[in-house]
């Protein structure tokens, strides 16, 4: 029986972080187990790594962020696997749960082939999981990790956004163009239905500047407003992402993405002027707004449940599993999942990120589908109502 535990958090850090790692500290304390939380990621365990004795009351489980920091650092390519085993050893640690991506993930799957090792999936890009089957009809507790803690209050933020820009939108007639987060997949800009966004595009489905600005152009003659919410890993047909800079690459070979929000709508103010006046068109990125700030109450609930099973795994042995979120009849509830139920992987050994589902997505009207709409419902409950655009009798001097 394990004695002594660590825990660590990677990646881009979420909402919900907190409420995980107090999950981890209420079970391990009940446990009898000592916690020992690393500072910044996977960098905590190597050499000059800091960490500290984690206790329940030192979490601000209702705080964004998270109390142990995190970092990008990959065990994997810098070929630091047995430094961090040996460094775990020495720390006298029975088992470390590893909360993050599927950068964490593909590390803490490593690891756990020498080392007892359990993760919680985390991330706002809801990108890590699996899609339900295939098929006309779409059965939702098929999904594997319905979310991923953090994504339902990061979503949260841009349903908000979105709905509060529309008063704005409305008294300048502008074309909004609200870049979200995600990667490359679309979930984050999808959410956005919620907010009553009118047109999202998503990367999932390259990106056509000449059909998009045909719909613009209909939408704003029947609004005299358009809000569109566009993916930040959009891509051309030739599959470029349209980013401000291709250079850009973090420690697990990603290409940085950002800037399309500004991409795009220099590019349909150049098709749609002078139907649009130039003076109509914006961009606004939502970066790391949509990261910060308090878990909303479902995220906070299933994070603090998803950390207290992590150590529930590994009290009982239970290596390379992975904490998931699943849709049941008794609702959203977190379940744990040998890691390959939850993971898919290409030739080269790499986690395939999960795209939006093309079910969910109505593809010709830059839409959420109807089955996109059912995959919100049990996050955010029914659709608030839209903003009331009022019908005025408009005389003309
Ligand atoms: O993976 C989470 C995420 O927020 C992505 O949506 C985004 O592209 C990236 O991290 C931003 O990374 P950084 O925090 O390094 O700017």
């Amino acid at each position: 029986m394990a004695k002594r535990i660590g825990v660590l958090t990677g990646g881009g850090d979420t909402s919900a972080l907190n409420a995980t790692l107090e999950g981890v500290a209420l079970k391990a304390e009940e446990l009898g187990l000592e916690l020992i939380g690393f500072m910044k990621g996977w960098e905590g365990l190597l050499k000059g790594g800091a960490y500290f004795t984690l206790n329940p009351d030192l979490i601000d489980e209702n705080q964004g962020g998270t109390i142990l920091k995190s970092s990008r650092t990959n065990l994997i390519g810098e070929n630091k696997l047995d430094e961090a085993v040996e460094n775990l050893r020495k720390l006298d640690i029975d088992g470390l749960i590893a909360i993050g991506g599927d950068d964490t993930l593909s590390v803490g799957a490593a690891l756990s082939e020498m080392f007892p090792t359990a993760s919680v999936v985390k991330t706002i890009d809801n990108d890590v999981g699996l899609n339900p089957p295939p098929g006309d009809s779409v059965d939702y507790s098929q999904m594997v990790n319905y979310f991923c803690p953090g994504f339902p209050t990061a979503a949260f933020r841009i349903v908000e956004a979105v709905r509060d820009l529309r008063t704005t939108a409305y008294s300048h007639d502008r074309v909004f163009f609200v870049e979200t987060m995600g990667r490359d997949a679309g979930w984050l800009a999808l959410s956005s239905v919620c907010g009553h966004a009118d047109l999202i595009v998503i990367p999932e489905v390259p990106y056509e500047p000449d059909r998009l600005a045909a719909v613009i152009e209909q939408k704003y003659a029947e609004k005299g407003n358009v809000i569109v919410v566009v993916s930040e890993g959009i891509r051309n047909r030739k599959g470029e992402l349209l980013t401000r800079s291709q250079e850009e690459i973090d420690a697990f070979g990603h290409t940085r993405p950002g800037g399309c929000s500004e991409i795009i709508a220099a590019a349909m103010k150049r098709r749609l002027s002078p139907e649009i006046p130039e003076s109509s068109f914006r961009h606004l990125i939502l970066a790391y707004l949509q990261r910060c700030g308090s878990p909303i109450p479902l995220d906070h609930d299933c994070s603090v449940r998803a950390g207290q099973l992590s150590v529930e795994a590994i009290a009982a042995g239970m290596v390379n599993h992975v904490v998931t979120i699943m849709r049941t009849s008794e609702g959203l509830q977190p379940q744990l999942l040998p890691s390959e139920k939850v993971i898919k992987r290409d030739k080269r050994g790499k986690i395939i990120p999960r795209s939006v589902d093309l079910r969910f997505y109505d593809a010709e009207n830059y839409q959420a589908s109807r089955a996109g709409l059912g995959y919100f419902r049990p996050i955010f409950g029914d659709l608030p109502m839209p903003f009331f655009q009022p019908q005025l009798d408009i005389q003309r001097i």
